[in-house]
């Protein structure tokens, strides 16, 4: 099935709204015939300046978190209906430095997750193994189980609009990339999850790959079947770097 790529900037705790204008400035033009769907994830923020000054574009807004509480007492926490009401149309969540940093569970991803849809924002569920889990064997295992648990809320009329990420925690941010073939083997893996809980719509949910992402490994990775798009870090934070990536390298 041709599903349609998604590239999308993980800026994490980075860029003031000052910095995230001038690169919306410098890359709209860059990417304005992109053949994919491109989405900037901001720190909060930069959320609504920056959903100010790509509206009308085709670039998209994430969130890099969100609550699954509609409101109340949540201290420092944001709703989908405050990420909603500054123009995002997807968020990330379960990103494998929530779950380490922040201790966030898959059961506690699959409300956020459920939250989001209801809210008509996408989520971008994030999954991935530990160098010790990859090492012993346990990839499918864990990240099967992670895809289970985090895809457990969400509403089977809307399963095709997900997005999600596979990020071996070993390759973010490390420069080590899985090789095309290896990313490939867990996104197959992933495929067949996804064909179990959602039957023929998890042909259409598009799996992104993360982990030192750069323009000059795209090309290879987005050939391999099951492989539809990249969450990129380090290599987003760059206009001219992350357009690369967006038009496919080079
Ligand atoms: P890097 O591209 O910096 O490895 O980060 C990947 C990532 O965690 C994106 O969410």
């Amino acid at each position: 099935m041709a599903r349609r790529p998604i590239l999308a900037a993980n800026w994490k705790m980075q860029k003031t709204v000052g910095e995230a204008l001038a690169f919306a400035g410098s890359f709209l033009p860059l990417v304005k015939d992109a053949a994919a769907d491109v989405v900037l994830a901001p720190p909060a923020t930069a959320l609504h300046a920056l959903g100010q000054a790509i509206q009308g574009s085709n670039v998209a807004l994430a969130a890099q978190n969100v609550s699954p509480e509609p409101k109340g007492a949540f201290t420092g926490e944001l709703s989908t209906e405050m990420l909603a009401d500054v123009g995002c149309s997807y968020a990330i969540v379960g990103h494998s430095e929530r779950r380490t940093l922040f201790g966030e569970t898959s059961a506690f991803v699959a409300a956020k997750a459920e939250a989001l849809l209801a809210q008509n924002i996408l989520p971008i569920v994030c999954c991935g193994e530990s160098l010790e889990q990859r090492e012993a064997n346990q990839t499918f295992s864990y990240v099967g189980g992670q895809i289970r648990e985090s895809l457990a809320r969400i509403d089977k009329a809307r399963a095709a609009e997900i997005v999600v990420a596979y990020e071996p925690i070993w390759a973010i941010g490390t420069g080590k990339t899985a090789t095309p073939e290896m990313a490939q083997e867990v996104h197959a893996m992933i495929r067949g999850v996804l064909g179990e809980l959602f039957g023929a719509d998890g042909e259409a949910i598009r799996i992104q790959y993360g982990g030192s992402v750069k323009p000059a490994n795209v090309a290879e990775l987005m050939s391999q079947t099951d492989i539809d798009g990249a969450l990129v870090g380090g290599a987003s934070l760059e206009p001219e770097s992350f357009s690369q990536i967006v038009n496919f390298g080079g």
